[in-house]
């Protein structure tokens, strides 16, 4: 098989970790009688500070023949965020219908949680956050100008399609784990998506009474995340609350340099894209120690998506047989004075 991957390496730390995780992508493709052919993109703040666009107008259409993107981090300190991700990142997620985010949150043997008693394995679960709609769909506007009486709207819209999609995934992911789904909401303050969310929530657990469902609210989640997070085995959450809780997900790991994320087109219509959770991270440009591994891990389950499971299987292996080392190189994340391409060459070594 041969696979074509778009690769979108954008700003900060984007490029320093795509690019370097590159070859242990090609080693793994090789290894397994797979090609996969990268073409990169120089999609970003830069092409947008110097052309007046973070990509071309007919970006979408070009990347629509690919099997996969992968795609570094998008913000960039001299361009605000609304910008930048409204303009490469998020139009990517919804133009291409990924409304199913996977990310997955396991503390690994030999990786220190900030939590106290935590050990290897004592933490895993995934957040299916979905990913197209919701508090990120960006209606509304701003009125009346410098005027007291201004007033910025920004709606949430939830459709009932992309409410059982996202609900419906989760559930068959939790029937085939340890059966647990933990639904997040605010419905005690948000009475219109957030009660429409735990209806579809009630009216899908009726198709799997083998899954125990557990409601909970964000901010409680969030508590409840430091608390006991070892309770949890899989979280649907709306696109907003995803995305804070995964960042509490990601550090309560280790650090956000080991979170990886899939954003799924379930219908497969079109190419889905695979990114790690963190961003740009302008603290640590061009150090050379932004940590490589949430992007190998997205490309594992970039792997796994393709139909190359085998193949995903070594990358994870590789990376948990790195964190279980105490010898291992190690990025400052994770405590230790290694660099990106350290750690890059001795997972290359293990697969
Ligand atoms: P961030 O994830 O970039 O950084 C948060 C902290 O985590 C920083 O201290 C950073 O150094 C650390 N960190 C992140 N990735 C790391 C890695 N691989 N190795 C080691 N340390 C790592 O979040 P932020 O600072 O809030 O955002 C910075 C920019 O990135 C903003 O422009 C934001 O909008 C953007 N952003 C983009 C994405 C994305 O493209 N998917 C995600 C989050 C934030
Ligand atoms: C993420 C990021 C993005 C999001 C931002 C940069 C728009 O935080 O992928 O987690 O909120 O989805
Ligand atoms: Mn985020």
């Amino acid at each position: 098989m041969a696979y074509e991957i778009a690769s979108i390496p954008g700003d900060g730390i984007g490029p320093e970790v795509v690019d370097a995780a590159r070859p242990v992508f090609e080693d793994v493709a090789e290894q397994h009688g797979f090609e996969l052919s990268l073409t990169r993109y120089d999609w970003g703040t830069e092409r947008h500070l110097e052309e007046g666009a973070m990509m071309p107008d007919d970006g979408l259409e070009e990347l629509e023949g690919y099997d996969a993107i992968l795609l570094g981090a998008v913000g960039h300190p001299d361009v605000p965020d609304h910008v930048t991700l409204n303009n490469l990142l998020l139009p990517i997620r919804k133009g291409f219908d990924q409304s199913i985010c996977k990310r997955p949150a396991i503390l690994f043997d030999g990786v220190e949680s900030p939590l106290e008693g935590y050990d290897g394995g004592d933490i895993e679960f995934v957040v299916y956050r979905e990913n197209t709609e919701g508090e990120y769909a960006n209606m509304g506007g701003q009125e009346h100008p410098g005027h007291d009486h201004e007033v910025a709207i920004q709606s949430a819209v939830f459709t009932r399609t992309g409410t059982e999609r996202i609900v419906r995934a989760a559930f068959d992911a939790a029937a085939e784990r340890e059966g647990h789904l933990t639904s997040i909401t605010k419905s005690n303050a948000q009475a219109h998506s957030m009660v429409f969310w735990d209806q579809i929530v009630e009216e899908v657990s009726e198709e799997y009474p083998e899954v125990t469902v557990e409601r909970l609210l964000v901010d409680a989640a969030s508590m409840d995340f430091i608390r006991r997070p070892e309770e949890f085995d899989v979280v649907v959450a709306s696109n907003l609350f995803g995305d804070i809780l995964t960042d509490i997900g990601a550090i309560i790991t280790g650090s956000m340099g080991l979170a990886p994320s899939a954003n799924i087109d379930p219908s497969r219509t079109y190419p889905s894209m695979f990114e790690p959770v963190h961003g740009s991270a302008p603290d640590i440009i061009g150090e050379g120690v932004a940590n490589p591994i949430a992007t190998v891990l997205s490309g594992a389950m970039m792997a796994d998506y393709l139909g190359e499971e085998a193949a995903s299987d070594d990358l994870w292996d590789a990376v948990t047989d790195q964190l279980a080392d105490a010898d291992a190189p190690r990025t400052p994340d994770l405590g230790g004075s290694s660099g990106t391409e350290d750690v890059v060459e001795d997972l290359r070594s293990r697969l």
